[in-house]
């Protein structure tokens, strides 16, 4: 026979979304994880496109905890400046998309970056292309889509102040993806929503204080279509380690 809590969970589960004790309470956030390696998880967080699933509802107190996470990162003299914007309004999810969708088809129209013959990123490339045209498509169906903000402008600093303001917030943006892959989520990276008057008009949409706050990229969140990703194939070490000098 089902006993009350079988028959309560489902219908408070669709009123509100459950909090972060509720679910430690329960154990869920703990049947979530992966239980990766570390060095697995530093080399299995892919960009998450076409094996995002959009039916999956995503709790709050799971994003929540990712970002908990991510705020251990290091930020510039102690500065924290760093804002989450995470976007579940389906109409504004919608916009963000739409603002994205119309940069990329510029962002496609231009001619790609050029390799010598040979190189294993010509060959990579038709995927990467098909799989972001997949996104910029049904970005808006992903069920919560991320805004990493910092305070400050940063399109007109030198090279010392633009490492430092990216260097306090994207590093945090990289712990909050390895911290949904290892609970079986996803995202990708991505920033072509910021090309031309992109970030103003989301900041628009959002109430963001433009002035005063730089976005740095848009980010769909998800649980993925089952969790066996795969190391990428890189360029070799070799070609790019310096030892002593250039
Ligand atoms: C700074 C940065 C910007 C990116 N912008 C986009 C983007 O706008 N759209 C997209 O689909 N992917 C974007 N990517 C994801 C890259 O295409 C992806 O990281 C690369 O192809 C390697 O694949 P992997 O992340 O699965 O290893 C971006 C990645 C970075 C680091």
């Amino acid at each position: 026979m089902a006993s009350v809590d079988d028959i309560l969970t489902p219908i408070v589960r669709n009123l509100v979304p459950p909090s972060l004790a509720w679910l430690r309470a329960r154990g869920t956030l703990e049947a979530m994880k992966l239980n990766l390696t570390n060095d697995e998880l530093l080399s299995t967080t892919r960009s998450v496109r076409k094996r995002l699933d959009f039916d999956r509802p995503v709790e709050r107190a799971v994003v929540e905890e990712c970002l908990n996470l991510a705020l251990q990162a290091p930020t510039g003299s102690n500065s924290q400046g760093w804002h989450w914007i995470v976007v579940e309004d389906a109409a504004k999810r919608k916009a963000l998309s739409d603002i994205y969708k119309e940069n990329f088809k510029l962002y496609a129209s231009l001619p790609g970056r050029k390799y010598a013959d040979g190189d294993q990123r010509i060959a990579q490339m038709p995927k990467v292309r098909d799989s972001a045209m997949f996104l910029a498509d049904e970005m808006h169906r992903a069920p919560m889509l991320m805004i990493p903000c910092i305070e400050g402008r940063l399109e007109n600093v030198d090279v010392a102040t633009g490492a430092g303001g990216w260097g306090s917030l994207l590093p945090a943006v990289w712990s909050f993806m390895l911290a949904l892959r290892s609970r079986g989520m996803g995202s990708a990276w991505t920033t072509i929503h910021l090309i031309l008057e992109g970030e103003k008009k989301a900041a628009e949409i959002l109430g963001v204080p433009y002035d005063k706050i730089t976005q740095g990229g848009l980010f769909p969140i998800a649980y993925t279509v089952g969790t066996d990703f795969k190391p990428a194939k890189r360029l070799p070490l070799e070609k790019v380690l310096h030892w002593d000098k250039w």
